[in-house]
């Protein structure tokens, strides 16, 4: 009998299944995008019961093309879009209010609040996080205040919470497991990185009753059996992981040194330091990159709002485009320095700069600014925002032995040889590019006992391409210096 691990992928615009072979190879895959909400200014939600038709239908479909039925599935893993807040009844388990998304900026008002209170230092000493509405804590409370009866039945029990890993959990198991692992809980703004655990102090200022929480575990681990899930019934999920946590344990980035950047909906530059939480001085979160047999090893992250958003917004919202594949030869026939600017703070601005309320702008159009130059200019944001990442990093004393990128943009090879002229750094694109579906499977396998150890993992990872910088200096600062002004222009708050 050929068997295979099962990974779910639940992200921001879409839910995929990928079944992989034993030896890490893609044997079926689907995906499904699934509709985005956008209540008021700044609000962003997803419906539950889209996440979950979604992910179910996408499973449905891979087990059909792929694999008889369950017995075939040693273990199946979860990632998932971190900090996305559900609530939901646990009798019925239906959700009590959308699910509200980490790009959601509903709760600004209350986190400066919260920072003009002095807060902040003693937040991030114990999670790592600096306040801000990304998190999940202040969108939960937000959710106890405003439904009715919310919070009287939060406290009584009757509610439960998760990031979608858990609600995915939650319904896969047929409402029978509550879990998370450590690397979601690490995005909640409620747990203590160092103690490993919901930290009550920490749950009295939010407002946030325990009864809520769901038991954290490590991201390998026995997390729950599937019932009630017609052909999924009798697998179990033996992996969780947040995903750019999981694109981090794909790249088998093991080693304290090593990184890597993820561009998916938004961008996600993260270092491995070992059994050290390093608290940045430069605005960077400090969470936990994997948790396994009960030792957390930590990462330093960057987390950016906005990348392959801001191509889809030129698809879908300026229309300038089709499809994200016709950016390359556009931006192959533009110089790049064209001299037009976008800064695509859409939901606000994230690492480093922390400003929920400035919005996106384009400068430097001039009467010959045309589609190409500003196709262009989104693509030189995605690199000019992982460049403000690297700069946080090094002004922390802390340089990558490596980078290593993955996610949908990374296709584009214009992009990459761009990226690596902006950070003046070598760039390795690697040869399974689902590297996050990948990381839930590893975590998973590792369980299940398919995997020996991380040494294995790590010869298993193969470089598709390296790209080296090009650029002159000169050249890298003085592009890198008109974003830094166009960010100024626009920030609410500039230093
Ligand atoms: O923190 C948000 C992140 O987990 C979302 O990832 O891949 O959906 O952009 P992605």
């Amino acid at each position: 009998m050929t068997q295979f691990i099962l990974s779910i992928d639940q992200g921001t615009t879409s839910s995929r299944a990928i079944l992989f072979t034993l030896d890490a190879n893609i044997h079926a895959s689907s995906q499904q995008e699934f509709p985005q909400h956008f209540p008021a200014s700044g609000w962003v939600e997803h419906d539950p019961e889209d996440i979950w038709r979604t992910v179910r239908e996408v499973c449905d479909e891979v087990m059909d093309k792929g694999c008889g039925d369950s017995d075939e599935v040693v273990a199946v893993g979860i990632t998932n879009q971190r900090e996305t807040t559900v609530l939901w009844d646990r009798a019925t388990g239906e959700a009590v209010y959308p699910a509200i998304v980490w790009q959601d900026r509903r709760t600004a008002d209350w986190c400066e609040s919260l920072k003009k209170q002095s807060l902040e230092p003693s937040v991030n000493n114990k999670t790592g996080l600096l306040i801000d509405p990304y998190f999940s804590a202040t969108k939960i409370r937000w959710v106890l205040d405003n439904v009715p009866g919310a919070r009287q039945r939060a406290e009584k029990g009757e509610l439960a919470f998760g990031t979608i890993d858990s609600f995915l959990l939650w319904r896969l198991t047929g409402g029978k497991v509550h879990r998370t692992d450590a690397t979601n809980a690490s995005r909640t703004m409620l747990f203590n990185i160092h103690k490993q655990e919901w930290d009550q102090e920490l749950l009295d200022l939010f407002g946030i009753p325990e009864p809520l929480l769901p038991e954290v575990m490590d991201s390998a681990a026995d997390f729950g059996q599937i019932v009630g899930n017609g052909r999924l019934d009798g697998a179990s999920v033996m992996g969780m992981a947040g995903d750019q946590q999981a694109a981090l344990f794909g790249q088998t980035c093991f080693e304290t040194g090593m990184a890597k950047s993820t561009y998916g909906t938004g961008c996600f530059l993260m270092l491995n330091t070992g059994e050290k939480a390093l608290t940045s001085e430069h605005r960077l979160l400090t969470t936990i990159a994997y948790r396994l047999n009960g030792k957390p090893v930590y990462a330093l992250e960057g987390s950016i709002f906005i990348a392959g958003a801001a191509v889809q917004w030129l698809r879908d919202g300026l229309q300038l485009i089709r499809s994200a594949c016709e950016t390359e030869p556009l931006a192959e026939g533009t110089p790049v320095d064209h001299g037009v600017y976008l800064v695509p703070a859409f939901t606000g601005l994230g690492a480093p700069y922390w400003d929920p309320n400035a919005r996106g702008a384009i400068f430097g159009l001039t009467r010959d600014t045309g589609i190409k130059e500003i196709v262009t200019a989104g693509l030189q944001s995605v690199c000019y925002q992982t460049k403000d990442l690297q700069r946080a990093m090094q002004k922390d004393g802390l340089r990558p032995i490596a980078l290593r990128v993955d996610g949908g943009m990374v296709a584009n090879n214009w992009v990459l040889q761009f990226l690596a002229d902006t950070l003046g750094a070598t760039v390795d694109r690697p040869r399974m590019v689902e590297t996050t579906a990948l990381g839930a499977a590893y975590l998973a396998g590792l369980q299940a006992g398919v995997y020996e150890s991380l040494e294995a993992l790590q010869e298993a990872w193969q470089c598709d391409r390296r790209f080296e910088p090009e650029m002159s200096k000169d050249n890298r600062d003085k592009l890198y210096a008109g974003w830094c002004s166009a960010v100024a222009r626009l920030q609410s708050n500039p230093e």
